[in-house]
């Protein structure tokens, strides 16, 4: 897969994020020629300034509602794939800011897809949505990809809205039957897991809450111990949209829905994933806060028999080992580790792995 990327004219929305920094690097080192797009880091730290990818790559800070802005800039870029990450992806948030986060979520991404419209030498869009996107029944039969689209709250509804819109993208305008006559664009689109991994730094999300408690010697605080969710380490998913644009590169069959999750086993609590942290971390203790807090799902769960059966791609990490490389990132960021240098590695570690794993099909 990485000879595949080397060379290629790679454009990324949501580069300065959690996800986005994570497949710069990945990218970067595959070889890429990468550009981003996006407000500027809004956490300190950020994953984007430890790996000083500013320095690495092309980047531009800029907002998706801003369309002029955002297609001169692909247009002048001429990228072959575009993978679409900019959102605001918080739950919590999207209670408090539901016209922002409906904005940035559809119409952001209506405006990215118009601007693919525009650039021609765009093969593929890789639109990247969430397991939240699926009208959640709160049962424990996960979800598939021809499941209907729903929402609870604004940011789950916003990526529901998100796929509807993908959707009638690739009938209307990127439709696979006139690939090649009306358009050469293949448009996928990916529903992750709650991922979790290093130089994650937002508010309200259980792994960076762990991990600045735990290095201020405080309590972590729990909301919903009790809920489960379908965990998996930021490189699963991100290989997963890899894979699928590789693939539809070749062939537009693969414009598609996808979902990327763990194993069914790997489907856990909030609780097992603090105890987990906190048993790699060393020590430390968790605590869960009564009162009211706004709705959030409960049970979450992705069905990844499609990926399995159809691209041949399987999770590498297992729940434990997942948590232990974001806890060991989140351990050596704080005794003063070269976090840039020890991100490096678990990429190394986890390509070998996924190479070991994955064998792909062409
Ligand atoms: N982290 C998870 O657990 C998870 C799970 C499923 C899906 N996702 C999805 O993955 C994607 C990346 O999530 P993340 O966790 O890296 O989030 P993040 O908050 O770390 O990054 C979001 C990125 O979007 C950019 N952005 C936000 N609003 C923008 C705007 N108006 N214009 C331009 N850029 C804007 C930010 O600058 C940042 O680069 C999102 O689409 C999110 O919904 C995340």
């Amino acid at each position: 897969m990485q000879n595949f990327y080397k060379g290629k004219k790679v454009f990324i929305t949501g580069h300065t994020g959690f996800k986005g920094s994570w497949l710069c690097a990945v990218m970067l080192m595959s070889g890429a020629e990468v550009k981003g797009y996006s407000l500027e880091p809004n956490t300190k730290p950020a994953l984007f300034n430890l790996l000083n990818l500013k320095d690495k790559m092309q980047s531009v800070f800029g907002d998706i509602l801003d369309e002029n802005k955002l297609t001169a800039e692909m247009t002048s870029f001429k990228p072959d794939i575009v993978f679409h990450l900019a959102a605001q992806p918080l739950v919590r948030l999207s209670y408090k800011e539901p016209v922002l986060t409906l904005k940035t979520n559809v119409i952001g991404s209506a405006n990215v897809f118009e601007a693919v419209r525009k650039t021609p030498s765009v093969k593929v869009i890789l639109n990247v949505t969430s397991d939240k996107c699926y009208e959640n029944r709160e049962t424990n039969t996960p979800y598939k990809e021809t499941d209907p689209m729903g929402g609870f709250d604004p940011y789950s509804a916003s990526k529901g809205m998100a796929e509807l819109l993908a959707n009638c993208y690739r009938r209307s305008f990127f439709n696979p039957e006139d690939y090649g006559k009306t358009h050469c664009v293949a448009l996928a689109s990916c529903r992750a897991g709650n991922v979790i991994g290093g130089g994650d730094y937002a508010l309200d999300r259980i792994v960076p809450d762990c991990a600045r408690a735990l290095s201020q010697n405080k309590e972590i605080v729990l909301r919903n111990p009790y809920a489960t969710r379908p965990w998996q380490h930021v490189l699963e998913p991100l290989f997963g949209y890899m894979l699928v644009a590789k693939k539809a590169y070749a062939d537009v069959k693969f414009a598609q829905g996808w979902n990327f999750g763990p194993n069914p086993a790997d489907v856990r609590t909030v609780e097992d994933l603090v105890k987990k942290f906190i048993t790699v971390w060393g020590c430390g203790k968790y605590r869960t806060e009564g009162g009211k807090h706004p709705h959030e799902a409960k049970l979450l769960n992705l069905d990844i028999t499609k990926a399995a059966k159809e691209l041949n791609w399987h999770p590498v990490y297992a729940f434990d080992k997942a948590v232990e490389q974001t806890a060991l990132w989140y351990k050596h960021f704080y005794d003063g580790a070269d976090i840039a240098e020890f991100t490096l590695k678990q990429i190394k570690e986890y390509t070998e792995n996924y190479g070991k794993l994955n064998k792909e099909t062409d």
